[in-house]
């Protein structure tokens, strides 16, 4: 890293010596995939979507790349919530915070496995995912606002730990408004967007089929079609939540400059999915280099230098 920039920032009131992390989902669900990210330049580390059992998910093939992003329905396979937080004292070895997604199949579940987590340290914060699409007769919780403020005002009772959300892509401008009408009344820390543009379908022409076995091949995009859609949920909930509550980007970010462009939009942080899927950890450093390297030719130190900064058409 280039001695006089910095891309550090701070989350939920944690320091990351690095605003760039592993979203939820990609090669974050064992004990050595989580030691992987503690090593790389990522700036924090975030468990794979935790349950309250053990689950092994959809029927494979259920992951595919396509030319531009990827199509997944996991069906959140997952060592069950308890692993993830026993791994809490291991990341303590490394100099960045420790994240767990929690992703209960019920309300009940959400609120027994996040009450359960006072009992551990070394969590820096809990991402409560809202949004998973990928499990058979389960709608997401984010679609529904009054679900949402119905599982907020649950899950804050029983946690003092910072929380935040990840959320699912909106598509219309009162749907925006509605979910932060919701989110401001609560002390959220973060708020992730996106997760996947749920249930997409992708067809090879060649098999005339589809290219996961789950649901008839429907299943979650991600990579490079979701990027403007990211943008655009970044941009919103950055301009319409309390200025307190950070906002963690997530969707296409393939290089620095997408990068760049969700710190524009607002964002704190930006999560790796697709690309950290296809890459591995060296997409982290490679990701850092090109990020440097922008802001160098900008003359930006540090992210707040140009962060939600982004400007109307000028003419
Ligand atoms: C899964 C997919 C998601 O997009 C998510 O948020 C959680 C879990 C999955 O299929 O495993």
């Amino acid at each position: 890293m280039t001695p006089d920039i910095s891309l550090a920032t701070i989350i939920a009131d944690t320091d990351l010596p690095c605003c760039i992390y592993n979203a939820s989902g990609p090669r974050c669900s064992t004990e050595e995939e989580l030691h992987a990210i503690g090593e790389s330049v990522a700036g924090a580390i975030l468990s794979k979507s935790a349950t309250l059992q053990k689950r092994e998910g959809n029927e494979k093939p259920r992951y595919a790349d396509t030319p531009w992003g990827s199509i997944n329905s996991m069906g959140l396979p997952n060592e069950g919530y308890e692993y993830y937080a026993a791994f809490a004292a291991q990341a303590s070895q490394y100099d960045k915070p420790y994240f767990m997604s929690v992703s209960g199949m019920s309300l009940d579940e959400n609120v027994k496995i996040i009450s359960d987590l006072e009992n551990y340290e070394g969590i820096a914060g809990i991402e409560l995912n809202l949004s998973c699409p990928n499990v058979p007769g389960k709608p997401q919780t984010g679609y529904d606002f009054e679900q949402s403020r119905h599982t907020l005002e649950a899950v804050f009772a029983v946690t003092t730990k910072p929380l935040g959300v990840k959320l699912p892509p909106y598509f219309d401008i009162p749907h925006f408004q509605m979910m932060a009408d919701v989110l401001n009344d609560f002390p959220i820390a973060f708020v992730t967007c996106i997760n996947s543009v749920g249930n997409g379908l992708v067809v090879d022409p060649a098999t005339e089929g589809v290219l996961i076995k789950p649901k008839q091949g429907f299943g979650g995009i991600g990579g490079d079609f979701v990027k403007p859609t990211a943008l655009a949920n970044v941009r919103q909930f950055y301009t319409l939540l309390n200025k307190n509550v950070s906002i963690i980007g997530c969707g296409g970010i393939k290089s620095g400059q997408d990068a760049f462009e969700h710190i524009l939009c607002g964002a704190s942080a930006v999560q790796i999915g697709t690309r950290f899927m296809q890459e591995g950890t060296p997409c982290f450093e490679r990701i850092v280099s090109e990020l440097t390297e922008i802001m160098q030719k900008k003359n930006y130190r540090n992210i707040e230098a140009f962060k939600g900064k982004l400007k109307d058409y000028q003419s």
